[in-house]
C-alpha cells in the first residue's frame, strides 16, 4: 500500500465556512441537479445532521486534509447512512474543494472509507449513488470496485441516478 496522503477526523462546528466554500461552489454541484448549497445556514444544518450522525453511530463524513497541511480542509467524504430504494444503506459519498481535484484523492478516500466499512464496522456491503452523467464519480466508484446494483428515479423528469455497490471482499479458508 502506498503511503496516506489524506487525514481524515471527525468534522467540527468551527468547519462550518469551509463546507459552505466547497458545497456553496457551483464547480463541485456541476451534476447536482439541486445545485450549490445555497447558505451558510444550509451548510449548519448538514453539519449538525454529520454531527448527529457520529453522536448515534460513533462514524460519518470525515473532513479531509492533505497529511503535510492537516488545518486546510480540501473536501468531506466518507460513509453514512442514507435511506433510499426502501431502505436503509451504508452509502460512500465526497465532496473535494476544485483545487484537490484529478489527483486521486476521492479515489484514496474512497478506499479508506471501504476499509473501515469492512475490516472495522464489518458492514456486508456499501453504497454509491451517481447521476449517470457523470463520469468522473462514476470512474472513482468502479475503481474500488462498485459494481451497478440498481436505478433510483430521484430527479423528476430526468434519468434515474446510477446504484452502486461493492460487498465485503471473503475471506477463503484453505
Ligand atoms: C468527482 C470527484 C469526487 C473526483 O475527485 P478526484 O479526486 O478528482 O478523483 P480521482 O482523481 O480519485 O479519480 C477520478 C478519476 O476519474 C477520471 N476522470 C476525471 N474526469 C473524467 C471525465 N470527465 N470522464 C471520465 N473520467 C474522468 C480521472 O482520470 C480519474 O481516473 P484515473 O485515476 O483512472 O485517471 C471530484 O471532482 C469532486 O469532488 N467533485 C464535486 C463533488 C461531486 O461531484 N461528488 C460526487 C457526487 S456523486
Amino acid at each position: 500500500m502506498p503511503p496516506s496522503r489524506l487525514v481524515y477526523r471527525k468534522p467540527q462546528p468551527t468547519d462550518v465556512q469551509r463546507l459552505f466554500a466547497i458545497f456553496g461552489d457551483p464547480q463541485t454541484n456541476l451534476f447536482n441537479p439541486a445545485g450549490p448549497m445555497p447558505s451558510l445556514s444550509a451548510a449548519q444544518r448538514l453539519l449538525d445532521h454529520w454531527l448527529e450522525q457520529w453522536a448515534t453511530l460513533g462514524y460519518g463524513w470525515w473532513a479531509i486534509a492533505r497529511v503535510e497541511a492537516p488545518d486546510h480542509l480540501i473536501g468531506f467524504g466518507g460513509i453514512a447512512p442514507l435511506n433510499y430504494l426502501t431502505q436503509s444503506r451504508i452509502n460512500l459519498g465526497y465532496r473535494f474543494a476544485v483545487e484537490a481535484w484529478g489527483q486521486g484523492y476521492a479515489t484514496e478516500l474512497a478506499r479508506d472509507a471501504l476499509v473501515l466499512a469492512f475490516d472495522t464496522l464489518g458492514v456486508p456491503e456499501v453504497f454509491g449513488l451517481v447521476r449517470p452523467e457523470h463520469a468522473a464519480s462514476i470512474h472513482v466508484l468502479e475503481k474500488v470496485g462498485m459494481q451497478p446494483f440498481g436505478e433510483l428515479d430521484d430527479v423528476p423528469g430526468k434519468a434515474p441516478s446510477l446504484v452502486m455497490r461493492v460487498c465485503r471482499p471473503t475471506t477463503v479458508h484453505i
